[in-house]
């Protein structure tokens, strides 16, 4: 199987529960590497550039607000590269399904995140969606000499 790359977030809210170690060790279980980390205070530019593709939806304006802390204490964002195979598809049933309360009671969403009473669903993680989706987003979020090789 040919190696891919992924990129994680743990969102704010993983920084206010102070759950960020434990969700690193649920990523662990995907036997990926961990190429970059890092901790970002996201502006708004790259939270809108991140959310590009769904600029046109109802929750657009909330998941920029989310992204940049504003739901969560203004805490950052912990960015993560892994590489290895099959990298996408582990991260993402390792994050669970993007609603919460649909989301595998085992999965870091399953067990850390909620949908808040305006139906914001705060799901702690971001994983990348498919290959294009993930040299996009990496490209976005780390230069090329904050990656291992
Ligand atoms: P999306 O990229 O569709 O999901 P995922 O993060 O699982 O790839 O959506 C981006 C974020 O938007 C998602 O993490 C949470 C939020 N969101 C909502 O708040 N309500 C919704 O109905 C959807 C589809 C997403």
């Amino acid at each position: 199987m040919t190696p891919q790359s992924v990129l994680v977030l743990i969102k704010p809210d993983g920084l206010q529960k102070a759950v960020a170690g434990e969700v690193i060790s649920l990523f662990s279980a995907g036997d990926l590497k961990l190429v970059g980390l890092k901790l970002v205070q996201v502006p708004l530019k790259l939270a809108r550039a991140h959310y590009g593709h769904l600029r046109g939806q109802t929750f657009f304006a909330e998941i920029v607000d989310y992204l940049m802390g504003k739901l969560h204490g203004n805490n950052p964002v912990v960015a993560m590269v892994y590489t290895g195979p099959d990298a996408i598809a582990k991260c993402r049933r390792i994050a669970g399904a993007t609603n919460p309360e649909a989301a595998d009671p085992k999965s870091v969403r399953g067990k850390f995140g909620r949908v808040t009473t305006k139906g914001v669903f705060e799901n702690l993680v971001h994983v990348s969606s498919d290959v294009k989706e993930a040299r996009r987003e990496i490209k976005l979020w780390f230069r090329k000499s904050e990656l291992l090789a």
